[in-house]
């Protein structure tokens, strides 16, 4: 289909990454080799028909029954507050005993998680599961007793991929208290935004760590964090320092008397102390995962105890196949829903042995990654199409020369191109690994469309079906279903419920509901799940045999080699440089990153465009949201491209970062900026 069709078709949309999505042929199937289905954990076809709609919503036990409950639930699904849907009413169990200790009968002394420093002289750590629980039970009593943190308070959790993040986590959980986590690449203001809108009394951060071979100084953002939810009236009353090297502080920043304390310090009045977990209800909140949507302010994701480790433990053991013997390694951050569901929650709950890196895939060189396999004997590895990009560019041979032997891989949270596939599938999976292409998001908990890997032949390029329980469907713009093989792009929506699905947004209904309900329900009242279909807000195409490709963002969203960014976060951004008058960001499509932002500006009057005020365009963006939101480039345009009625065209400058038809502009209230902007662009 042409580029200009899959717009026209998804109407409304103007800066969707859709749009410029490359369409791809259907590729061949590739199939699982009989070793991998001899050991594989989900064999029996008859789990589609299980969980069918008919069976819908009992057949969820089977998930729920991965866990080891408290009390049994007396309904699966109450669906009396639509949709905001209610799983596993009247169950009780906690998270962190069916990660931790309802493994330590037979299991206490094998890995739960290697953690593998980035300067490669540092020693590997191996965590037991008996030492994760000494550890776990330790933070714990910091939490309860220093703390005086209970069951429903907020934490955030600034910290970077080291073991203490799952730690302070399941710590968390233990206490039924809710977590917060942000990713230690965002800026110290995006990270206060997140604690004033959870309104975390308490902030736990590190000193520093490795990242591309630097020491990053990591308490110095903590403290802007800090401020920043101060300046907003949520003041934080105690900063919980864990020290990279228990003897040393790396930082630069001052310790403020009465406020911060070092966790390792604090840890020692605890040293074995036990605290009992927590019977939680399975509609307690486990925590919150905040999220780019299409307006400034991030949203909330607010995940269920029961339902969500059910779904995640589920996926962990169906779609990625972990078996306790199993070294498992997700090169996701857990600062992103990718690293809760598929470093944290979902594989401890099924016993995994889990790898943590904390560095870049690329340091020191192309092989670092396939070392750390081959040492640690890594078979099921989890990745992203742009780290797998990266990989393919610095290092096309360098699996090759390594000894390791992967079963499995996932692929998750882009678009993978069927070429880039195949270099995983052949070089890093060396033809005898399994891919599953996972599409979901950080609102859903865990899998949507994926093959089940011994169930499914896997199609580059294709995310696969519905995961058993996952029921998805293609609607146009009117709500018209698009059959299977039409050929024809829309917008994807599941049409069930499931237990993964966030409850709500944090303190918004209203935009839960608007969000993602909004443009399909018919009933605003109907308390029939049918009447609900889940719009994710991509756009997808699906081939006959019900695999789905998905084409990119449908909203104001840009997916930056897999981070999620608001295109409004990144404009408000900019609109801080006081010479800026408008700002317009749109996906630019980069062979490496998937999309990267194109921001387009114009002055107010008086400013003359300089590389000075590109520059600090660029900066302000890095600084108020994070490195990784930093614009690929900046244009500083006479004026930008307006409908008559004043609206900025964002697709019409898509078109021209991405070297696309611009379409019919002579309605517009200026058509000529439209070639001058062209001219700039393109040369
Ligand atoms: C995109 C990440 C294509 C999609 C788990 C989605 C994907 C957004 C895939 C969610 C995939 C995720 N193929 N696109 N396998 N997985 N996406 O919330 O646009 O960070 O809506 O969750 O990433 O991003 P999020």
């Amino acid at each position: 289909m042409a580029e200009e069709k899959v717009l026209e078709e998804l109407g409304t949309v103007e800066s969707s990454e859709a749009a410029y999505a490359v369409h791809w042929k259907e590729e061949d199937y590739y199939h699982p080799s009989p070793e991998f289905i001899g050991q594989a954990n989900m064999t029996d076809p008859g789990i589609f028909e299980r969980f069918s709609l008919e069976n819908f919503p009992d057949c969820f036990r089977e998930y729920a029954e991965l866990l080891d409950w408290d009390q049994y639930w007396h309904t699966t699904l109450d669906t009396s507050d639509a949709p905001c849907w209610k799983w596993f009413v009247g169950g009780r169990l906690n998270a962190c005993y069916n990660c931790v200790d309802r493994h330590l009968a037979r299991y206490k002394n094998k890995t739960a998680i290697h953690f593998v420093p980035e300067p490669e002289d540092e020693p590997i750590q191996h965590i037991t599961y008996q030492e994760l629980y000494r550890r776990v039970n330790e933070v714990a009593a910091v939490l309860r007793d220093f703390c005086g943190l209970k069951t429903g308070d907020r934490v955030t959790l600034y910290l970077p991929m080291t073991p203490e993040l799952p730690i302070t986590m399941l710590a968390c959980a233990r206490l039924g208290v809710i977590h917060s986590v942000v990713f230690a690449g965002f800026s110290g203001q995006a990270c206060g935004d997140r604690i004033w809108d959870s309104e975390s009394r308490v902030l736990i951060t590190i000193d520093g760590y490795y990242r591309n071979g630097k020491l990053l100084d990591h308490k110095a953002n903590a403290d802007v964090a800090v401020e920043t939810a101060s300046n907003q009236n949520v003041n934080v009353e105690k900063v919980l320092v864990w020290k990279r090297y228990k003897d040393r502080y790396v930082s630069q920043a001052p310790m403020v008397e009465g406020r911060d304390y070092f966790m390792n310090d604090v840890l020692k009045n605890y040293a074995r102390a036990t605290v009992e977990p927590v019977s939680m209800p399975a509609e307690g909140i486990l925590f919150l995962m905040y999220t780019s949507g299409s307006t400034g302010k991030p949203k909330g994701a607010q995940h269920s105890i029961g339902g969500y480790l059910s779904y995640v433990a589920a996926m962990s053991k169906y779609v990625q196949d972990i078996h306790p013997e199993d070294v498992y390694w997700c090169m996701a951050d857990i600062g992103w829903i990718t690293g809760h569901s598929f470093i944290v929650y979902g594989p401890l709950a099924v016993a995994a042995s889990s790898v943590i890196y904390e560095g870049v895939p690329t340091y020191p060189d192309a092989g670092r990654l396939w070392r750390i396999a081959e040492e640690l004997d890594v078979n099921i590895f989890h990745t992203a199409p742009t780290t797998i990009r990266m990989l393919r560019k610095a290092g096309p041979d360098e699996p090759l020369k390594y000894n390791y032997k992967f079963k499995h891989m996932t692929t998750v949270g882009e678009p993978i191109e069927p070429e880039v596939w195949k270099w995983y599938y052949h070089v890093v999976g060396k033809g005898k690994a399994v891919i599953v292409d996972t599409w979901w998001q950080t609102e859903t908990g865990g899998f949507l469309c994926s093959t089940v890997p011994a169930l499914k032949p896997m199609k580059p390029g294709s995310a696969g079906p519905g995961v058993p329980g996952i029921h998805p469907v293609i609607y146009d713009d009117e709500g018209n279903e698009i059959p299977p093989g039409a050929g024809k792009a829309g917008n994807i929506c599941i049409r069930n419920p499931w237990p993964g699905l966030m409850q709500t947004i944090w303190k918004d209904r209203d935009r839960f509901v608007s969000t993602y309900f909004g443009k399909y329900n018919k009933d605003p009242n109907s308390k029939d799940w049918r009447d609900w279909p889940y719009m994710a807000g991509d756009a997808a195409v699906m081939a006959a045999d019900g695999y789905v490709r998905i084409l990119g963002r449908v909203d104001d969203v840009i997916n930056v080699a897999g981070h999620r960014l608001g295109t409004k976060e990144i404009e408000s951004a900019a609109l801080t440089v006081e010479e800026i008058a408008e700002a317009a960001v749109i996906a630019a499509v980069d062979e490496l990153r998937g999309r990267i932002p194109h921001l387009y500006v114009s002055l107010k009057p008086g400013y003359e465009p300089s590389k000075e005020i590109e520059d600090k365009v660029s900066n302000a963006v890095a600084t108020i949201l994070g490195k990784i939101a930093r614009p690929g480039r900046v244009f500083i345009v006479p004026d930008m491209p307006k409908t008559r009625s004043g609206k900025i065209m964002r697709r019409i400058l898509a078109a021209i970062s991405n070297r696309g038809d611009v379409g019919d502009v002579t309605t517009l209230a200026n058509p000529d900026v439209v070639e001058a902007i062209r001219t700039q662009v393109q040369g």
